[in-house]
């Protein structure tokens, strides 16, 4: 009840309390519905099916002819044995599925469907990755909105999203699904998707539950090769791997999924100090864990289970909620609770924890919520999606060289030569985890620059190269081509194949028939213009890495071709910013910026017994934060308000952009520090705030980033977060590798 003026208004109520009170109504309901299951039906409410139902997106009748594996799902769901479907989306076909829950089960307990939902539904929008080099986080919450209002027409509740897997190692094939190597962007861009998933109100029918994953340390596979091991310092788990899945938790989200890697012994979907120690006691976590697909069977696999009932018991007592395909919970907790090995409380606070978030979600009101034909048709591959996608595209592309100014290219007059496998392809411009896509929604580079060229301006085609072997006659045709044109866009990388789920590499170069072909076309003199496909940060080789302009343009989606045209003919000028590093070569992998500095810092010079390789410096090619446009912006030393810093005080740090250029520029200033004095060494630089700014042509502007106390916290010997005084150096720098630092001292 609210006071106002001494009179109290009774009706009123704030906002939490509101939230509380719905809370505690959907607690008795949910309690009330629990006092009534079975065992069955409680496993069953804890037992995830991939839904078998692919049925047309419409017209499908209640009649339809059910095969093997739907008749049996059917059978299961009436029977209260299943209580979550993944990855089957349509509405006409949800809503049938749930009659089955709601209308055919005994309690009428609704289904959640499930889905990766990762980059778009329909309407395909960039990898996450390549969205991340926007950085821009309001365009990750938007496409994250837009993916949700397609999903949630669809009949969807729940995606399986966003990855927040600090991804350091560039061999990983899923490198490509997240916000790339740095804690602070890996943070901000789960904050964004969750927020853009989840929207205001989790009840709205365009709401989807969010799932950050892959709990936890996932991304730090060893060699970076797919499941691997992972064993790490509980220091750097909590510095590094930690923090996004911490920012996605207070940002909201009501789910998480537990990984399939073993985490210093102890696979994470077995791992109650994760699960629950560390995910419930100290951040006190309410929703629910999903393991990953089978990955509580897999517990068998890892040698820390002996059988499937060993597995289930192992994986429910560590906290992982629900159990994704394997069915053995479904088989195997009523025995396990009948002999005693799981107590009921523990399956009862797991199937609460299920039926708060279907609460939560508004399933017991309305069970169909979203599913709507017509708003399948009016929201999937809209207008307004489509144009963000190509917003979304052209902000993802980072152009890492444009020597000589060859970019922007002129829309007339100009005869281009498109080669490499990447042409005219259709089939990869949308990267994994696109399973839902719309491919009638698809502009191929071809198409993009075609639509795009004017009067006079001209577009030969040919594919020189399969992605990773010769064609026969190809490189004779692309030479061909080369030399009657004036400039030659060579688009030249990796399918969708090679950067995904189980897709780790260990030479993450450009596939040596395409680098062939490279070489054939640079010979011919013409300039080129490299259009680069991919999914990780990659080594770029010979003529590939001496052409003249790169553009790193990922898996944009729906409006690949169309993005890249905006880009390369200059209506839009580049302005995305790598999150990955460009290492030298493979061998540095992982190579991140990051890095501590060891006792024998490599130097530019002197190179003998210092840390370093014997081929390459310890550098980036192109480091993390690195991306030009189309005017030269250079940066003034940096000038701190005062060179000291007061304990709980701060600081200003700033910076003159000078534009030389005639075009305005939009530049990410980003903010850097190192603490030189701390009893836990620190990396060499680590991004800690940044700034868009925008530069007019020829002209200057002054930028000033706040440097406060709570930046220069970190976690001490005893891993609590802690400050020390000290010397301190500070970057404002177009990149991590940019630029000469400033000093202060904190005095405490
Ligand atoms: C992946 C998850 C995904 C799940 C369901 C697994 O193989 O690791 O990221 O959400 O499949 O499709």
């Amino acid at each position: 009840m609210l006071l106002l003026g001494g009179v109290m208004i009774a009706g009123m109520m704030t906002a939490p309390r509101i939230a509380a009170a719905k809370a505690e109504a959907n607690l008795e309901r949910v309690n009330a519905l629990i006092a009534r299951m079975t065992i069955e039906e409680k496993a069953g409410q804890l037992n995830l099916q991939n839904d078998p139902f692919r049925w047309r997106p419409e017209g499908v009748n209640p009649g339809d002819a059910l095969n093997t594996d739907q008749a049996q799902t059917a059978a299961d769901i009436k029977a209260g044995r299943i209580g979550a479907l993944f990855n089957g989306v349509g509405a006409a076909t949800t809503r049938l599925v749930q009659d089955m829950a709601v209308k055919e089960s005994r309690l009428g307990i609704p289904l959640l469907f499930a889905a990766d939902i990762i980059h778009g539904l329909k309407t395909t929008f960039p990898v996450p990755l390549g969205e991340t080099a926007s950085w821009d986080l309001d365009l990750a919450e938007r496409t994250a909105r837009a993916a949700a209002v397609e999903g949630g027409a669809a009949g969807v509740h729940q995606t399986y999203a966003p990855m927040v897997d600090v991804a350091r190692d560039q061999r990983w094939g899923r490198v490509v699904e997240g916000a790339g190597e740095d804690v602070l962007l890996n943070r901000l861009f789960a904050i964004a998707r969750t927020k853009g998933f989840q929207g205001d109100d989790l009840k709205d029918w365009s709401s989807l539950l969010a799932c950050p994953k892959h709990f936890a340390a996932y991304g730090a596979a060893e060699a970076g090769m797919d499941y691997n091991s992972t064993d790490m310092s509980e220091l750097e788990l909590r510095s590094v791997y930690l923090p996004p899945f911490k920012a996605a938790f207070d940002a909201g989200a009501l789910s998480t999924m537990s990984a399939f890697n073993d985490l210093n012994g102890v696979p994470a979907s077995g791992n109650k100090w994760l699960l629950t120690d560390i995910l419930r006691g100290e951040w006190g976590f309410a929703g629910f864990v999903v393991s990953d697909y089978t990955s509580e069977q897999e517990l068998i696999a890892h040698g820390f289970a002996a059988d499937g009932r060993d597995a289930a018991r192992i994986a429910l007592m560590a906290g992982v909620d629900m159990s994704m395909k394997s069915g053995l919970y479904m088989e195997h907790i009523p025995d396990l609770v009948a002999s005693g090995d799981v107590p009921i409380e523990r399956v009862d606070e797991a199937v609460r924890r299920v039926l708060m978030t279907k609460a939560a979600l508004g399933l017991f009101e309305n069970p169909y919520r979203g599913a709507d034909v017509r708003t399948e048709r009016r929201v999937h591959g809209s207008r307004e999606h489509l144009a963000l996608a190509r917003e979304a595209g052209r902000k993802s592309i980072v152009m890492l060289k444009n020597d000589g100014d060859l970019l922007p290219l002129p829309k007339t007059g100009k005869t281009y030569a498109l080669i490499g496998p990447f042409g005219a392809d259709s089939a990869d411009l949308f990267g994994p985890w696109s399973i839902f896509k719309d491919t009638k929604l698809a502009v191929s580079l071809e198409q993009g620059l075609r639509s795009a060229l004017g009067a006079g301006a001209s577009l030969t085609v040919t594919k020189g190269s399969d992605v990773e072997a010769p064609i026969a006659g190809g490189i004779e045709a692309a030479v061909a081509a080369a030399q009657a044109a004036d400039v030659v866009l060579l688009a030249v990388g990796e399918s969708t194949e090679m950067s995904a789920e189980s897709k780790s590499r260990v030479d993450i170069g450009i596939p040596a028939a395409q680098l062939a072909l490279a070489e054939a076309v640079a010979a011919t003199g013409k300039p080129v213009v490299v259009i680069l496909r991919n999914g990780r940060g990659m080594e770029l080789a010979g003529a590939v890495k001496d052409a003249p302009a790169l553009l790193v343009t990922w898996f944009l989606g729906s409006e690949t071709g169309n993005a890249v045209a905006d880009v390369l003919f200059g209506d839009h000028a580049p302005t995305g910013r790598l999150p990955v590093s460009f290492p030298h070569r493979s061998g540095q992998s992982p190579f991140y910026y990051a890095h501590k500095a060891t006792g024998r810092p490599s130097k530019p010079t002197d190179r003998e017994f210092t840390s370093k390789f014997r081929e390459v410096p310890h550098t980036a090619l192109y480091p993390f934060g690195h991306g030009l446009t189309y005017a030269p912006v250079s940066y003034s030393p940096v000038r701190l308000s005062a060179d000291a810093m007061a304990w709980n005080g701060e600081l200003t740090a700033s910076v003159t952009l000078t534009n030389g250029g005639t075009r305005e520029a939009s530049e990410v200033v980003q903010l850097y520090i190192r603490d030189r004095t701390a009893s836990i060494t620190q990396p060499v630089r680590l991004l800690r705030h940044f700034k868009r700014v925008t530069v007019p042509a020829g002209g200057s502007v002054e930028v000033a980033l706040p440097l406060k106390f709570e930046d220069l916290l970190f976690l001490g010997q005893d891993l609590k977060p802690t400050v020390e005084p000290g010397l301190f150096d500070v970057w404002l720098s177009p990149d991590a590798q940019a630029g000469e630092p400033v000093q202060f001292t904190l005095n405490r």
